[in-house]
Order: structure tokens, then C-alpha cells, then sequence
């Protein structure tokens, strides 16, 4: 890792171990971009400007400043001087003009990295990373950008950010601040992103890059079910290990777009931040906004080395749980046992059968507070009703642990029931419009986390419960996108600055409870898995990923998710058959094997599984003990995808120092008449000797010849197979 800048060529070069980002100062002002791949030693880079082809620099031929301008590489180019691609920043002043001009200013690098203001962000010590800031100036207005790049030492990864800072004299309205652009020569790249809906997240999707621009984004307030922050540009030949990727994921969890545009010149424009659409933030003088991370990855060796950067970073340098790097309690949660049809009794059942089969953890899922008993009250009364709960919650949760195991409890705290206390007491809480309905999304509006005091008030209430008895998890839900965007706190000319502002109160309130409450393992959740972002990983080990708990579905969904994101990340629960999303059945066995490549639980009524069922909870339980280590540490490699329509879904954790395995295969679709096929493994040491089922193989004849997986009867017939070096 090293970051350079070649004075007299006047280009900076940032390096990982394995890539390199290059960047150059043109006209003693513009700051253009020259190379992202692999590793370069060599600052002899300006040839990469074509500065001697037309259209021309402008200090050669002003005339064509505007060719220049549309067709140059640009590093964060602006709106309203000439470059008609998308641009990164866009800023009105107070007499009404949309425009700037941000000139090169300066540099410093040093070591480590800084933190974002508010916002959660990758982190690394000085040892670990560098830091690079680029300054900017927009003369007439006084406007300073900061551009922050950082480099780690451990990861191929360069992650970027942006600050703004009024040093002029008057407001401006910044109503767009992308936090990363990338401009290429086009390679007949192919765009990859996530897509999904309620129950259906993060499906892959691979697709041509046509002229002009498509778009992956969320206004939904959220990162949303229906599309991801994340996008990859691919050269067309990329497999899980063969060809080129690029890309960038956003470390924030609200609204967001990610672009790629491709341009009459043949070249293509990445781009991603906070989505314009309802976006407008004065920016008074002497303040400064900071617009969140965007983390880039460059892998030439196909997609599966994109996906262990990923696992590597975000466990290394963005979850910072104390839960991160141990087995987490094996719950159970009731949702899908009762819904809100509970009461204590009935959780002790729950518990007492469930501390039989060795689960550590009871969850009391949504219906404890207020009066709650259907979702169309209650939010915001955070308060537990002792009709369903009788004799209290430090009682039940005592006597959950005298069961040997530990409680958890299920809150959204971002909301407010029209039919509440709350909300009888405080209406201006709520997100609004005078004079227009409020938008109702399962009963409920939005609480106005913009407001501090709403914050706060949340969050006392809510820490209240937790300091009212020993509870050692948290699963905080989201159970809306944002609407009628309005607050009755601020001032007209910084309405546009809600949803954002929203996000900080999200995240100052979940910053507060993992700094009060360290030992509490808090899980995220959003309608399932909306809010599955690195937004969120840095204060939650964890993320439910859907209310889609069927086997076949998860296959996706999980594919999808581990894309980008550690196995240890992703919430997975065993649920009863017929499954309550789809209304599959699929055996028992498989739907603990891919709930055990997640976090592991349960949540289905345990009371009423068969004696064979229960041997396979005993079975799992060991089975969880024996592997969560590797899981949770191991890299990820992925062999089929039933995804991609194959009748087969199959994938491996490798230990780090590849002693050791674990290959999940499943049949998803039967057919008749078939022979035992090879599934050709990956990431072992082709030298070494393994054991697998009780015989031996060497490395290379696992992953160049494969391991033999006989053909069975059945749809979902999944299998777990060890492998061990010798
Ligand atoms: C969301 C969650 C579920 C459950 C319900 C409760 O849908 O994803 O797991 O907690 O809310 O209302």
C-alpha cells in the first residue's frame, strides 16, 4: 500500500497490494482521471490524458473549452460548465445560478483514516491505511470539496468520500454531492446489480450496458428491497474467476444512486451517492457537508475475488461488534411461530423445549408493547403490556434464563402508530405535510428522526425496557419507506434536507445503543432484508436478511447477499413447511444447512415438531458448533448457482490457511435417470492432501477432477460435506 504524487508530472498514484488508482492535475486545475486495474509502479502516466488529441486541453485551444470538458476524464466533474455527462456535484448559489468551477487546490497524505462526521464509515489504523485528500476550490462562490481516498494494506480496496465546506461569504444549495465517479474506456462492459422486492431481495442481475444511462437507485429512504447500493461493471468473459470487475457498494443505508452512462466517445461514467430526488442542502457559511463512502473494488480474477474483498474488508475494517469473531447464541425467535398471538406462557413453552434441543436464545419478536396485537397500534409505546406478559419482563426473561439461555426483544423505533400514546401525545413527531394526508404503510407513519428530540425520546424510552432486565440481543426493525416527507421542524429552506438528515438520526441513535449497551448483540432488520446495507454493518455484527425463510428461495437471496456480504452477516432461520411465503415443503435437513451458512436459528413453534425433527434440531445444534468458526472466518467460493438456472446450487468455505472446508451442494430440481455427477471444488492447496467422507484426495484432483456427489430422489435434497487436510 502507498499513495504517491509525481510533482513535476503532476499525478497522483494510489496503490494496494494488487491495484492501482491513478489521477492527474491538467491546465494547473483540472483534476482528471487516468487508470483504475491492476498494479502500476510508474507515475509515467499523462499519455493516458490524450492531451495532444482533439478536443484539446483548453489552454491549447480555449475555443473548444466545452469539447474539453464533455470528453476529458474527470475525477468529480461538476454541473453547468459543459460536461454533459451525469455530473458528481451540482450546486445553486443564492442569487439562483446552478454552477462552479472546482479547481485543483492542494493535497495531503497521511497516515490511517479519517472518520466521516456522523456517518458510519471503513476504519483502519494508522498502520493499515493511508489517506489522500484532494482540495478543490470554486473561486467565486468560496466552496471547498475535499475528495478522500484511502488504501489498506490488507485489502485491495480504495474507498472515497467527499466533504464540502462553505468558506465564502453567502449560502449555497448543494443539490447533489455524489461521493464517487469513475470514468473508463468502455470494454464491451456488462452491468451487474442486485434487484429484488418484500421477500425477494438481492437477486443478481447481469445485463448489457446500452448507450446513454441506466440506473440502479432507492428514494424509498431506505436502501430498500428493490434495488441495492451496490454496482459492478464487468468485462464480458467474467466468471467467478476469470475477468475484470469494478466495483463500488455504499456505505449508507437511505437513499442512493448508482450509475453507469455510457458516452458518445466510447467511454463509460460509474457513478454512485445520495440520490438527487429530494435532495437540497444549504450550506450556511463555515459549514460543511460530508457525503458518505463509496468502497471500490477492482479484481481482475473474476467475481469471487470481488466477493472475498468484500468479506475481508467488512469484517476487518467495518463491523466493529465484539460479536463479530465469536459463535453467536443459537436463537429462537416466535414470529412465525405466533405472530402477535403470545403471551408469556406461551414463550416459556417455546424456551423450555427449545433449551432441551440446545438453542441459546429466546427473541420476543413483534406484539410485547403497548396494545399491540395486531400490526395497527402501539408504535412508539414502549412499554411492556403486562396483559400479555404477565408478571413483567424482568420476570419472564428470569425465567427464561433459569432455562440456561439468554433473551433477546424485537423493536422499530423509527416509528409511531396513528393509534398510539405517542402519538396522541406528540403528532408533530411524525413525518408530515401540513395539509396533506399523511402516506400509512401497514398502519404506521415515520417518526421525524431528523428532530433530536425525537431521537432522544425514542431512545430513552426503548433504553429503558433494556436496563428493565438482563437482554442480550436487540433485532431493530424498519417496517416502512419514507413518504409525505416533511418536518415540522425545520425551516422551508431545508425541507430538502430531510431524508438525509433522517439517516443521521438513524444512525446517532444506533450509535448511542451500541456504546451504552456494548454487550447487546443487535441485529438489523428492515420488511426483512431492506436495509441490508454496509450502512448498517457497521454498528450491527448481523442483518435479517428476508421474511422469506423457504430453503429454494434463500438460495438466491442468499447468493445474492453473499455477493458482497460475509456469511456471518447474514441472518437465516429454520421455519416450518409449508413454508408461510411460498407455501413449499422442502426436507427439514435442508433448511437447517442453509440457515447454518448464516447466522443460525430457529423460528417456527418448536412445541409441535415430530421426535425426527427434533433429532434433526440436535443435529443441526452440533452441526452449528462444529462449523461456525469456519463459516463465520472462512473465504467464500462459489461453484453453481441455481440462480443462473442450473438444477444445482453449490458453494464452499475455505479456512483461511485452507486446512480446512465446508462444501454445501443441493439438488434443487430432480431428474429422473441421472448418474452421479463431479462437482469440481475450489480454493484448497492443489498440493495437499485431503479427507473427504473418509477417503483421501489431493488438492488438485478435488478442484480439477471433483469430488463425486451421487444422484438422489427429490427436489431440495441438500448435503454438507467436510473437508479436512490430511
Ligand atoms: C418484519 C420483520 C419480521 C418480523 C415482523 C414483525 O417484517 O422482518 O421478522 O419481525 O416485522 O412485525
Amino acid at each position: 500500500m502507498n499513495i504517491k504524487y509525481d510533482e513535476n508530472r503532476q499525478v497522483f498514484l494510489i496503490n494496494t497490494e494488487h491495484t492501482s488508482y491513478g489521477m492527474a492535475v491538467t491546465d494547473g486545475r483540472y483534476l482528471c482521471h487516468l487508470y483504475y486495474g491492476k498494479r502500476i509502479e510508474d507515475t509515467d502516466l499523462r499519455y493516458l490524458l490524450r492531451e495532444d488529441e482533439p478536443p484539446f486541453v483548453p489552454s491549447e485551444n480555449v475555443r473548444e473549452t466545452g469539447s474539453f470538458l464533455d470528453a476529458a476524464y474527470m475525477e468529480y466533474p461538476e454541473s453547468g460548465m459543459g460536461d454533459y455527462r451525469e455530473s458528481a456535484f451540482c450546486m445553486r448559489d443564492e442569487r439562483g445560478f446552478r454552477a462552479s468551477e472546482l479547481s485543483y487546490d492542494g493535497y495531503e497524505i497521511r497516515k490511517g483514516k479519517p472518520g466521516l462526521e456522523g456517518l458510519p464509515a471503513v476504519w483502519g489504523s494508522e498502520e493499515d491505511c493511508m489517506t489522500l485528500k484532494i482540495w478543490l476550490k470554486d473561486e467565486l462562490t468560496g466552496v471547498r470539496v475535499t475528495l478522500l481516498y484511502s488504501t489498506f494494506a490488507d485489502v485491495d480496496v480504495i474507498t472515497r468520500a467527499v466533504t464540502v465546506e462553505n468558506a465564502g461569504e453567502e449560502a449555497v444549495y448543494l443539490e447533489k454531492v455524489f461521493s464517487a465517479c469513475l470514468d473508463l474506456d468502455d470494454r464491451d462492459f456488462e452491468m451487474m446489480g442486485l434487484y429484488g422486492s418484500w421477500a425477494r431481495e438481492r437477486h443478481i442481475e447481469r445485463m448489457p450496458l446500452g448507450w446513454g444511462r441506466r440506473n440502479i437507485a432507492s428514494f424509498r429512504g431506505e436502501s430498500s428491497h428493490q434495488e441495492h447500493p451496490f454496482l459492478a461493471l464487468v468485462t464480458p468473459e467474467t466468471t467467478q474467476e476469470t475477468g475484470e470487475v469494478y466495483a463500488m457498494n455504499f456505505v449508507y443505508s437511505g437513499n442512493f444512486m448508482a450509475q453507469a452512462e455510457k458516452s458518445q466517445f466510447g467511454a463509460v461514467r460509474m457513478t454512485m451517492g445520495i440520490h438527487p430526488e429530494g435532495f437540497v442542502w444549504k450550506l450556511a457559511p463555515g459549514e460543511r457537508f460530508t457525503a458518505p463512502e463509496v468502497v471500490m473494488v477492482y479484481s481482475d480474477q473474476g467475481l469471487g475475488k470481488m466477493t472475498r474483498t468484500f468479506h475481508d474488508l467488512y469484517r476487518s475494517h467495518l463491523i466493529r461488534s465484539r460479536y463479530l469473531h465469536e459463535k453467536r447464541p443459537i436463537l429462537i425467535n416466535n414470529w412465525e411461530a405466533t405472530y402477535f398471538d403470545f403471551d408469556e406462557k406461551k414463550l416459556l413453552e417455546i424456551a423450555r423445549e427449545a433449551s432441551e434441543l440446545g438453542i441459546e436464545m429466546l427473541v420476543m419478536d413483534d406484539g410485547w408493547f403497548g396494545k399491540r396485537n395486531c400490526d395497527d397500534s402501539s408504535l412508539g409505546d414502549w412499554v411492556v403490556n403486562e396483559e400479555k406478559i404477565r408478571g413483567g419482563l424482568s420476570s419472564l426473561v428470569e425465567e427464561v434464563k433459569a432455562l440456561g439461555m439468554k433473551f433477546g426483544i424485537w423493536i422499530e423505533p423509527e416509528m409511531i402508530s396513528p393509534e398510539s400514546e405517542l402519538y396522541r401525545k406528540h403528532p408533530d413527531w411524525a413525518l408530515q405535510i401540513p395539509g396533506r394526508d399523511i402516506t400509512q404503510s401497514r398502519a404506521q407513519y415515520v417518526l421525524d428522526f431528523s428532530r433530536d428530540e425525537v431521537v432522544d425520546g425514542i431512545y430513552e424510552m426503548i433504553a429503558g425496557v433494556l436496563r428493565s432486565a438482563d437482554i442480550s440481543y436487540v433485532k431493530w426493525d424498519m417496517n416502512r419507506q419514507l413518504a409525505t416527507m416533511g418536518s415540522l421542524a425545520l425551516p422551508a429552506d431545508r425541507q430538502g434536507e430531510l431524508y438525509h438528515r433522517y439517516m443521521l438520526g438513524v444512525y446517532r441513535m444506533q450509535e448511542r445503543l451500541v456504546t451504552d449497551f456494548p454487550e447487546i448483540l443487535l441485529e438489523n432488520c428492515s420488511g426483512g432484508g431492506a436495509r441490508f446495507d454496509p450502512g448498517m454493518l457497521y454498528y450491527s455484527p448481523q442483518i435479517w436478511c428476508s421474511d422469506d425463510t423457504d430453503a429454494v428461495e434463500r438460495l438466491a437471496i442468499q447468493e445474492g447477499t453473499a455477493l458482497l456480504y460475509p456469511v456471518s452477516a447474514m441472518g437465516a432461520h429454520v421455519s416450518v413447511c409449508p413454508n408461510h411465503a411460498v407455501g413449499r415443503v422442502t426436507p427439514f435437513e435442508t433448511r437447517g444447512h442453509v440457515a447454518l451458512l448464516g447466522t443460525f436459528g430457529y423460528e417456527l413453534d418448536i412445541t409441535k415438531l415430530s421426535e425426527e425433527e427434533k433429532n434433526l434440531v440436535r443435529k443441526q445444534v452440533a452441526d452449528y458448533h462444529r462449523y461456525n468458526d469456519l463459516i463465520r472466518e472462512g473465504d467464500y467460493y462459489r461453484m453453481e448457482s441455481s440462480m443462473s438456472g442450473s438444477a444445482f446450487d453449490s458453494w464452499m468455505i475455505v479456512s483461511k490457511d485452507k486446512g480446512r472446508a465446508l462444501v454445501f451442494a443441493v439438488q434443487v430440481t430432480a431428474k429422473p435417470n441421472g448418474k452421479s455427477r463431479f462437482l469440481r471444488l475450489k480454493g484448497l492447496d492443489p498440493q495437499q492432501m485431503y479427507r473427504v467422507e473418509g477417503r483421501t484426495y489431493r488438492g488438485n484432483v478435488l478442484m480439477n477432477a471433483g469430488l463425486r456427489i451421487p444422484s438422489v430422489q427429490g427436489d431440495a435434497r441438500s448435503r454438507l460435506i467436510d473437508v479436512e487436510r490430511v
